[in-house]
């Protein structure tokens, strides 16, 4: 049967350890000039603007020998509301593996049941999956373990935080989110999470011992209107020098980019020595050649 990565939920503890390793294989070099997914075509329908994750499958599929073919918001007949059930059972006849990047939740999970192939979520409102198990690949990597962890969101209760919370219920890891009052993760996130999970009003709190704090824009794509007064109400919750001073030397500075620099992180500390966000962003590539891997067999 097809599996489908619309969100964490989708994944078991074991099969995020494996895809972590596996990505992490890759990186090294495991794999390297064998091209498994020769004849088999990635499409990406990306209904909002993209640079790592479209690139980074694009780049992955390339490099496990496979090609792709990107539909942006006007190159499909959905743009003039043809139904997804049609969508995507038609290119179903075509691919073998689609990667979906909208605003509503429901969109993935809608092209999800009608395609027979597997369709990944490459970014919702709600969620951003890959993105969090590229994250997680990023922490073992630089701390060698992920379980036993403190790790730290500072900012907006958004889809990346949605998606770390997902991760934090399922392999137990210690999560503390930081989130002025308005802008927490909504009880349905937070549906039968254990206690390893607080949400917190104070930055200082979340970050005190911290071994990896993470941090994305105060305005997400599609609440382009909503900036000036978010950028008000988040007003202490930036991730700089000050409020590191309450963490440990060897605190990871994490953020999905791209960053708003001056907004919800300092220019120093997203460009300073604890920051690890290129590391981060090259980790998707191989997370998604993993994810691909795993998908496709
Ligand atoms: N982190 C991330 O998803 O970046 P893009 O919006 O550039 O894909
Ligand atoms: N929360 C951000 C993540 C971008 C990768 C957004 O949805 O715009």
């Amino acid at each position: 049967m097809k599996r489908d990565i619309l969100s964490i939920r989708d994944l078991n503890a074991e099969e995020i350890n494996f895809l972590i390793k596996r990505a992490l294989e890759i990186k090294g070099g495991h794999g390297k000039g064998e091209f498994p997914m020769k004849g088999k075509t990635l499409g990406l329908i990306f209904d909002k603007p993209s640079t790592r994750t479209r690139v980074s499958f694009e780049a992955g599929m390339t490099r496990l020998g496979g090609s792709t073919i990107y539909l942006g918001r006007a190159d499909t007949q959905m743009s003039r509301n043809e139904p997804i059930s049609d969508t995507a059972r038609v290119l179903s006849r075509y691919l073998d593996v689609l990667a979906v990047r909208t605003y509503a939740q429901e969109t993935v999970e809608e092209m999800a049941k009608w395609a027979d192939i597997p369709v990944i979520n490459a970014l919702t409102d709600l969620y951003h999956p890959c993105q969090i198990l590229s994250d997680l690949m990023t922490v073992q990597e630089k701390k060698e373990k992920i379980v036993g962890l403190k790790i730290a969101w500072v900012g907006d209760g958004n889809n990346v935080a949605n998606s770390w919370i997902n991760a934090a219920g399922i392999l137990g890891f210690d999560l503390t989110l930081a989130c002025p009052p308005g802008f927490q993760p909504k009880a349905q996130i937070m549906e039968g999470v254990g206690d390893n999970v607080k949400v917190v009003e104070d930055p200082v709190e979340a970050v005190r011992d911290a071994h990896v704090i993470n941090t994305d824009v105060w305005a997400s794509m599609g609440q382009e209107e909503e900036h000036d007064a978010r950028v008000r109400a988040f007003q202490g919750y930036q991730v700089n020098a000050q409020l590191l001073s309450h963490c440990k030397n060897d605190v990871i500075i994490m953020h999905c980019l791209p960053a708003h620099r001056g907004e919800e992180i300092a220019e120093d500390v997203l460009e300073g020595p604890n920051s690890v966000v290129f590391d981060q962003s090259e980790n998707k590539m191989h997370m998604h050649q993993a994810i691909l891997e795993w998908l496709l067999g």
